[in-house]
């Protein structure tokens, strides 16, 4: 595989709902390209931990901006990803991989995803990210606002129950069994919190390719974006 600096500095934007297969696809297409995967979404999560940690009491109007920035910029976020895929969030140097993805801390993103100072914390650490070395970044608002030049940018959908079936299974996964209503019910308040948010919200970019990933396999998936990137 050719390895040259452009090649190594590609960057590929996946923006979609929860659920839609973007963390599976993207980690598996960044293996293949060699480029680095980037899930923005931890990074929200990880910001939300730390807030948590500092017992900020998340309510409709929590807006303590000085507080909520100076926790941003005071977060050191680490992602790591092994050359099997596997993925690995530090906070502050401690591995937080497992506890950003509870579901009580999944109810609490909202609030930390639609502080805008936090938002731009956290779009200015992932442009920085992206530039070094190129990246398969994931998440909500990257072909829109952190890569709005990307080489290639893909926009996925997929039917609620379908991804609650998903997120349900990987619940499950890794030991943390909830109802599949409960999950559905979840997805669709963060669906909604994600586009209805002012900055950042969860929008197709123009140029976004669309892929309704409902009836395909992950490596499905990958084969189809695949097809469009020329190296
Ligand atoms: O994996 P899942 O789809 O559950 O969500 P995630 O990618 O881990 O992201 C967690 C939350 O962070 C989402 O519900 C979004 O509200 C928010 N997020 C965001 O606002 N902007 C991004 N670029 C990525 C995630």
């Amino acid at each position: 595989m050719p390895t040259t600096t452009r090649h190594k500095k590609l960057i590929i934007a996946i923006d979609g709902p929860a659920g839609s297969g973007k963390s599976s696809t993207a980690k598996a297409l960044a293996i293949k390209l060699r480029l680095p995967y980037v899930d923005s979404g931890a990074m929200y999560r990880a910001v939300t931990l730390k807030a948590m940690q500092q017992g900020i009491s998340f309510h409709k109007n929590f807006h303590d901006n000085k507080k909520l920035i100076r926790i941003a910029k005071s977060c050191r976020i680490r992602l790591t990803t092994s050359p099997k895929g596997a993925q690995k969030v530090f906070l502050d140097g401690k591995n937080v991989s497992e506890a950003i993805r509870e579901p009580a801390l999944t109810q609490n993103v909202h609030y930390i995803a639609q502080e805008p100072l936090i938002r731009r914390e956290m779009v200015r650490k992932q442009q920085a990210m992206g530039k070094k070395d190129g990246a398969v970044m994931e998440g909500r608002d990257i072909g829109t606002v952190v890569f709005p030049k990307a080489d290639y940018k893909f926009y996925f959908e997929a039917h609620s129950d379908v991804r609650a079936k998903r997120r349900h299974r990987d619940l499950a996964g890794a030991g943390m069994k909830m109802p599949i209503n409960r999950v559905l019910e979840d997805i669709k308040f963060r669906d909604k919190t994600d586009y209805d948010r002012k900055e950042g919200p969860l929008k197709r970019a123009k140029d976004a390719i669309l892929i309704d990933t409902s009836l395909l396999t992950i490596d499905q998936t990958v084969d189809k974006i695949l097809q469009f990137i020329k190296r």
